[in-house]
């Protein structure tokens, strides 16, 4: 897909990857509307980089239709929609219900919502593109939060599925599976932190990808050796993140289960910000 003209919409647009992506895709000479939760961050970036605002909660199917119907009825259609907005939350299994729900619903909903509003549009029309935010985290794992290794994997499998589904129909989808990337997602991991690349390395990655219609965008070579890794050897895979896996707890100042005993809040590795414990 040639970006120049085309109408995208990017969640997640305030911050880290998807204000990047705003950004990037202006500069290709794309029409974009950003979206974001945060009405207040959100509108003045997307001020800041001459694009319209629309804000939404993507946790909330009501806050997507209003996002795509918006959009057809001011921009006239959707060409690309990046769901992009995602949050890492949570530890284990002690990890809250609601936030279980609230991770599900940010990070692998909010595409099913999309799809479902888009998806009958764009094979009306013979055309159309997904941009989903995964992160290397679904094809490997994320060491310090279970339900953010386990809804990344959802998303990467959704995009997979709409992807063989509608591939003969017009529809294209590409899924992005970064492994660290320097925005405040990673503050709390400082095993990501050392080989982050750049919003804007990024930015390129995904350009590249979009122009070729390639569904799988990575952004560092260890991703898929991992990846051929686990699939030749589950076990030696399983082996190698244990040992990494204390490297990244050993990072972060503090051994989980010591600092999940001294306090019992094993929750705080991944901090719920104030705005997602409703
Ligand atoms: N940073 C990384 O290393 C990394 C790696 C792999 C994947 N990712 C994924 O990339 C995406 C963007 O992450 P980022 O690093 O830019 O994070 P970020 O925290 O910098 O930005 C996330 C943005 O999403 C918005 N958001 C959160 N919940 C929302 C909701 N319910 N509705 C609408 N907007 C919401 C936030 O307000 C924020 O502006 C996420 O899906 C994340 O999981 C990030």
């Amino acid at each position: 897909m040639q970006i120049e003209g085309k109408v995208v919409v990017v969640t997640g647009s305030a911050s880290g990857i998807g204000l990047a992506l705003v950004q990037r895709f202006v500069r290709e000479g794309a029409k974009v509307v950003a979206s974001d939760m945060n009405a207040e961050v959100g509108a003045q970036k997307a001020a800041e980089t001459g694009v319209r605002f629309v804000q939404a909660n993507v946790a909330q199917e009501a806050d997507i239709v209003r996002l795509i119907d918006d959009v057809y009825a001011q921009e006239g259609q959707i060409d690309l929609f990046c769901s992009n907005a995602g949050i890492a939350i949570g530890a284990g299994p002690e990890t809250l219900d609601k936030h279980w729900q609230l991770i599900q619903d940010v990070n692998v909903m909010s595409h099913v919502w999309a799809a479902r509003h888009l998806v009958p549009r764009m094979l009306e029309r013979g055309e159309g593109y997904l941009l989903n935010t995964a992160s290397a985290a679904g094809l490997l794992t994320e060491l310090h939060s279970a339900p953010y290794a386990v809804t990344k994997h959802a998303a990467l499998a959704f995009a997979e599925w709409l992807a063989i589904t509608y591939g003969d129909r017009g529809l294209k989808v590409s899924c992005l599976c970064p492994e660290g990337v320097w925005t405040p997602m990673i503050a709390n991991a400082p095993i990501l932190q050392q080989t982050a690349v750049t919003t804007d390395f990024l930015a390129d990655k995904v350009m590249d990808a979009l122009v070729a219609e390639q569904f799988l965008i990575t952004t560092h070579p260890t991703t898929l050796t991992g990846f051929g890794q686990k699939a030749s050897n589950y076990d030696v895979w399983i082996s190698k993140m244990k040992h990494l896996r204390k490297k990244a707890m050993a990072l972060l100042g503090q051994d989980r289960e010591a600092f999940a005993a001294a306090t019992g809040a094993a929750e705080q590795a991944m901090p719920v910000r104030d705005a997602e414990k409703a």
